[in-house]
């Protein structure tokens, strides 16, 4: 099904099931601990031995010899895998560094062995034995070293301008120039990297956690040089992503080499130490943000130049790129550039782009606003627009060749939808923004100095492509069938509402299977595309499998009713069981778009607010209350769309206090890879958040009218917070995390 018109009225509409706060249908799983994770699938395949990953010990270098003769003769080993007896390894297509290194080394804990033995422990300890001689090269570590040599990358619409912004900054009668850093982050999620693998002749299974399940196959085929027809992954339940998994990663490559080595099906985990150094990370960042307005408030000039640091070749963080499109402003600057460095691999992490970046520019339009004497609020609404005051010309993103992109280019195309003045409002209503100081250091209770602060949220909406399957039984249970995968976000759950609204049968009678590539094809799990697009997909299915049905009773597909079990067309109806037949009925179709999101600019908008309280002697910083106020099409499920965005506000929480990967910037490495010594939030740094979704459908999203919405919760709370430490304390931080000896 091709979607590239406003949606009228269709089925979904009618809301039954879809958009309610159900409860999650793999709840009683997860809660029980029943749920198969991948490193927990003993059952799927027998005799399997364990991997355990050298990581390299150097950044960057190369591999002199390596003694693998101590941990061969130890107890329980059946192999050892390493550049040199792989065999030829290809660049998967998305990552940047070989997964396995040597000789040439890229970064620290790259994966240089694979020590596959009887038992994990077994493993571990031969590892401990194979004696590596490396030869260290000079590195690049330190970003606040190389940021002034960060290019754009070519080939990518890396840096836009409109009109002439040196000139009216340079005679704006207001002017905000500053520096802002972030830092670099980890992803933290709750299930490390996991991967079995067995081969059965020249094909391969993949037990995995992963979110792209598509990609991945594409990818491991790749790098082994084998057909994509002889690779199954399969990755049903997933602790947690945010980007991490998006990859092909070294416990999956390793796996699939050391199974084809033991000759036996291999389990690699990835030990919780190993990833940071050994995956990717979210790039720190530099970013300059210049704004010059009138002294009404009017922006009229605005530049926002982003420095992030990669492995040569790897891309930016495109940490400027929502500056196109947030605030009105005639004459815009911005620019993504990227440093080349020797640390690990930086790549997605949870809204990409957006997430560092609106923790800077969300500062710099409170500052903004503090000069101008405005209300930060009613400075953003002054600066409201309906259509994109900047859209460069970009290669088409689906293209890999970065071929000109077929649809005629629009220069500022409206938005789909845009509540963007009315999450501020309704937040500033809701939250008591009235009662704040617009002076700062002002409120105290008792020993704590209290503020509040606030930001705008934004993050683009992606428009992929999804399929799915549907067959319908003589039981009239409904199986949907998709690659689509559930990271602990809902998918499972909103794809059964679809279908259950679809066809019209209650919940209980759908069956949701996902992370198989061997269902059709969907647009996985990644940048907040999943929920609209996968549904969307579903939705395709469900349109076929009632004209089949319809076709099959002799009703007009047009006419047909789909309600309480039944197909109804006027004073005819047919249970669906009936309507199947002698055997089950398939159905299988996928949305995809033509240029609608060309023509549309399809963002998702909201407005964060935070109650921060400082300690007056201490300067320890605690969150009071937190409150999102979210414009993000339909709300396919409130409840599972809640979670995901105080999820992201909590890890909104993590960027602006705590979390850091800490740099050793002799050795090349970060120093911190465990969750002792990176810090995430937890249950009592959070005492109070709220969410709001405002009443929205947008037609041009899909047929589904929804959005991406779970990254959307993450991009501007940590502006927010450090907004309210400085309407607290009177002290500006410009740089992430926010921790107290920057305070005092
Ligand atoms: Mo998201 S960082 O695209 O999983």
């Amino acid at each position: 099904m091709k979607f590239n018109e406003p949606a009228t009225t269709n089925p979904i509409d009618q809301l039954k099931v879809v958009g309610q706060p159900v409860n999650r249908v793999d709840g009683p799983l997860k809660t029980t601990g029943t749920a198969p994770y991948a490193m927990d699938r003993h059952d799927v395949v027998p005799n399997q031995a364990h991997g355990y990953i050298l990581g390299s010990s150097i950044p960057k270098g190369r591999i002199v010899s390596m003694d693998l003769a101590a941990a061969k003769a130890a107890p329980g080993v059946i192999a050892i895998v390493t550049a040199q007896n792989a065999g030829k390894i290809n660049k998967g297509n998305f990552n940047t560094a070989m997964l396995l290194g040597g000789p040439r080394i890229e970064h620290y804990h790259q994966a240089v062995a694979l020590v596959v033995a009887e038992t994990f422990e077994q493993a571990r300890d031969a590892a401990h034995l194979v004696r590596v001689r490396y030869e260290r090269d000079k590195g690049v570590f330190d970003l606040h070293e190389v940021k002034n040599k960060a290019a754009a990358p070519k080939g990518e619409a890396a840096e836009t301008k409109v009109g002439n912004f040196t000139g009216a900054f340079a005679s704006s009668a207001v002017r905000h120039d500053a520096e802002y850093a972030t830092a670099h982050e980890s992803h933290s999620m709750m299930e490390p990297h996991a991967s079995i693998a067995a081969w059965d002749g020249d094909a391969l299974t993949l037990w995995t956690s992963n979110q792209m399940i598509a990609w991945n196959v594409g990818d491991l085929a790749k790098t082994l040089g084998i057909p994509k027809s002889k690779v199954r992954v399969i990755s049903p339940y997933i602790g947690g992503g945010f980007g991490s998994k998006l990859f092909l990663r070294a416990d999956a490559l390793m796996a699939a080499l050391g199974a084809r080595a033991a000759r036996r099906p291999v389990k690699v985990t990835l030990q919780r130490a190993l990833i940071p150094n050994n995956t990717t990370h979210r790039s720190a960042t530099f970013q300059r943000i210049r704004i010059g307005a009138t002294r009404e408030g009017k922006i009229t000039a605005i530049a926002h130049d982003s420095a992030s640091g990669n492995l040569e070749k790897g891309s930016p963080e495109n940490a400027a790129t929502q500056t196109r499109s947030l605030y009105a402003g005639e004459h815009r600057m911005t620019s993504n550039r990227v440093a080349g460095m020797d640390l690990p691999e930086a790549n997605a992490m949870r809204a990409p782009g957006e997430a560092p970046g609106m923790a800077a520019l969300e500062i710099a339009m409170d500052e903004m606003a503090e000069k101008l004497g405005m209300d930060p609020v009613q400075f953003r609404i002054l600066n409201d627009t309906q259509v994109v005051p900047d859209n460069p010309e970009k290669p088409d993103a689906t293209d890999p060749q970065g071929k000109k992109p077929k649809t005629a280019h629009v220069p500022h195309p409206p938005f789909s939808k845009r509540q963007f003045i009315q999450c501020l409002q309704t937040g500033a209503q809701r939250f008591g923004w009235d009662k704040r100081s617009a002076q700062p250091g002002k409120q105290r209770d008792g020993r704590w100095l209290v503020g509040m602060g606030m930001a705008a949220a934004f993050r683009d909406n992606m428009l992929t492509k999804s399929a799915a399957r549907v067959r319908l039984d003589r039981r009239g249970i409904l199986t949907v069938e998709t690659d689509m995968t559930d990271i602990g976000t809902g998918s499972y759950t909103i794809l059964a509402q679809t279908a259950s609204e679809m066809m019209g049968i209650p919940l209980e009678k759908v069956k949701v299977r996902l992370g198989d590539s061997s269902f059709p094809a969907s647009c996985g799990s990644g940048g907040q595309w999943g929920g609209n697009n996968s549904a969307a997909g579903v939705y395709a299915a469900c349109i076929k499998l009632r004209e089949a049905i319809a076709a099959k009773a002799g009703f007009d597909p047009a006419r047909a009713i789909f309600a309480d079990g039944l197909v109804r067309a006027g004073e005819r109806s047919l249970p669906l069981a009936e309507a199947v037949g002698e055997r089950e009925l398939v159905a299988e179709d996928f949305i995809e778009y033509g240029d609608i999101d060309k023509r549309f600019q399809q963002s998702t908008f909201g407005a964060h607010f935070v109650e921060v309280a400082v300690d007056a002697a201490t300067c320890e910083v605690r969150i009071r209350r937190m409150l999102a106020v979210c414009a993000a099409g339909r709300i396919l499920n409130p409840k599972t769309a809640r979670s995901q965005v105080i999820g992201a506000m909590t890890m909104g929480a993590g960027a602006a206090l705590m979390e850091e990967l800490a740099v050793d910037k002799r050795l090349g490495y970060f120093v911190n890879h465990d969750l002792a010594g990176y810090e995430v939030p937890v249950h009592a740094d959070i005492p109070h958040q709220e969410v709001i979704f405002l009443d929205e459908t947008d037609p041009m999203s899909s047929p589904m009218k929804a959005k991406g919405i779970a990254e959307l919760g993450i991009c501007g709370v940590a502006a927010a917070i450090a907004n309210a430490v400085y309407n607290a304390t009177g002290v500006r931080v410009r740089e992430y995390p926010i921790t107290l000896d920057k305070l005092i």
